[in-house]
């Protein structure tokens, strides 16, 4: 499964958009302010629906425009997924029906990005970690959404609950479901670092030669016995608090590099390097796991990365079974021997032309 052909109208300086993009490669390479994000952006949206660096609507839509649409194309298996967004609604249509789940298009269209705010998964709270196990998860584990919204249902009755200062058997009531799901969770996302460790074990030793990486679950609870006992010993405290404190929404990733927490022990270059790499080694597992490919956004690789290590994780992902977009100002910036299906794009003034 590949994209074929996207078709992007009004999104942000993309007016009207149409490309058929390669298979395995392709490079996106214009000007300072030409449009080369906003066309990765517009991938993510139409597999994530939203953006890697807004949460709001109107940022994404041209100005003075009502709305703006994207249309993609697969293949193997064929299927057209689109996305039409206004600051009233949002309309996803799968194969031209409707569809009210987003999950519904991240199962079809795969995408992880790599761009300059991405070292947060490293340098930033929780969440962003969180959501990088959540994504791996999801596309490994098919009952991980439905166990993680029986979570998020269960814990918002409670919240519901000690907000209102509901009597302590009211409060409880919703304990049972939470341990059950919280449990599954936990099973699923233990079972999924295993299987990104060995990913990661085989990724290492060509960028981080010689060094020990480590990643640890935090599960966000602590009690030896158990998640339900653990509830209930904090029942006063999230009464106060008007909310559940502990449980896997509050879940971490220790990452530590020879024994050092990586958000202070190596530099912001090293973070982007490690953060590449935790991207490369999820899209190896999912690749393993899964008969849909994955699709790599890369903004400004150049920019990220020095030459010798942006040639290694070139030289990585030329072997892995992924389709890959990478932006660069300059295409020389990039050295692309060792691909055969490629395709390069120029964008200017937010217009996109293919390159023979
Ligand atoms: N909602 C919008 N409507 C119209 N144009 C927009 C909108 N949002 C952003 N732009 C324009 O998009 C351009 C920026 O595009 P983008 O960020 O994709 O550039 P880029 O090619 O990635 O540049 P760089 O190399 O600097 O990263 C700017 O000219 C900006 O004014
Ligand atoms: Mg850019």
């Amino acid at each position: 499964m590949s994209l074929v052909h996207i078709e992007i109208s009004h999104f942000r300086n993309l007016q009207q958009v149409s490309l058929q993009p390669a298979a395995k490669l392709n490079i996106i390479t214009g000007e300072n302010a030409a449009g080369k994000t906003n066309l990765l952006e517009s991938l993510h949206y139409l597999s994530f629906a939203r953006s890697f660096r807004t949460a709001q609507t109107r940022d994404l839509i041209m100005y003075q425009q009502p709305f703006f649409r994207l249309i993609g194309k697969l293949q193997h298996p064929s299927a057209t997924l689109g996305i039409q967004k206004s600051s009233q609604e949002q309309i996803i249509r799968i194969n031209q029906q409707t569809v009210n789940r987003s999950a519904d298009l991240a199962a079809m269209f795969p995408v992880v990005a790599i761009h300059p705010d991405s070292h947060q998964l490293i340098s930033a709270g929780p969440e962003y970690r969180r959501q990088y196990l959540d994504w791996g998860v999801f596309h490994v584990e098919h009952h991980y959404l439905q166990v993680w919204k029986d979570f998020r249902t269960a814990l918002s009755q409670r919240n519901a609950a000690l907000r209102h200062n509901q009597p302590d058997t009211l409060c409880c009531l919703w304990d049972q479901a939470l341990v059950e799901a919280a449990q599954r969770m936990e099973i699923m996302r233990l079972d999924y670092l295993e299987k990104l460790a060995l990913s990661l074990d085989k990724i290492r030793p060509l960028l981080f030669p010689e060094a020990e990486l480590a990643l640890e679950y935090r599960p966000g609870w602590q009690s030896e016995a158990g998640y339900q006992a653990y509830l209930a010993a904090s029942l006063y405290k999230d009464k106060e608090k008007g909310f559940t404190q502990g449980g896997p929404h509050r879940a971490d990733l220790r990452i530590k590099l020879d024994n050092k927490p990586v958000q202070s022990a190596i530099s912001r270059g090293q973070q982007k390097k490690l953060v590449a790499m935790l991207k490369l080694a999820q899209m190896d597992v999912f690749s393993q796991h899964s008969d849909k490919t994955c699709v790599l956004l890369y903004d400004d690789l150049p920019a990220e990365l020095d030459t010798v290590n942006r040639n290694k994780l070139l030289k990585l992902l030329s072997k892995l079974p992924v389709q890959v977009f990478i932006s660069a100002i300059e295409a020389n910036q990039l050295d692309l021997s060792g691909w055969s299906d490629m395709k390069m794009f120029h964008v200017k003034h937010g217009e996109v032309d293919a390159l023979d």
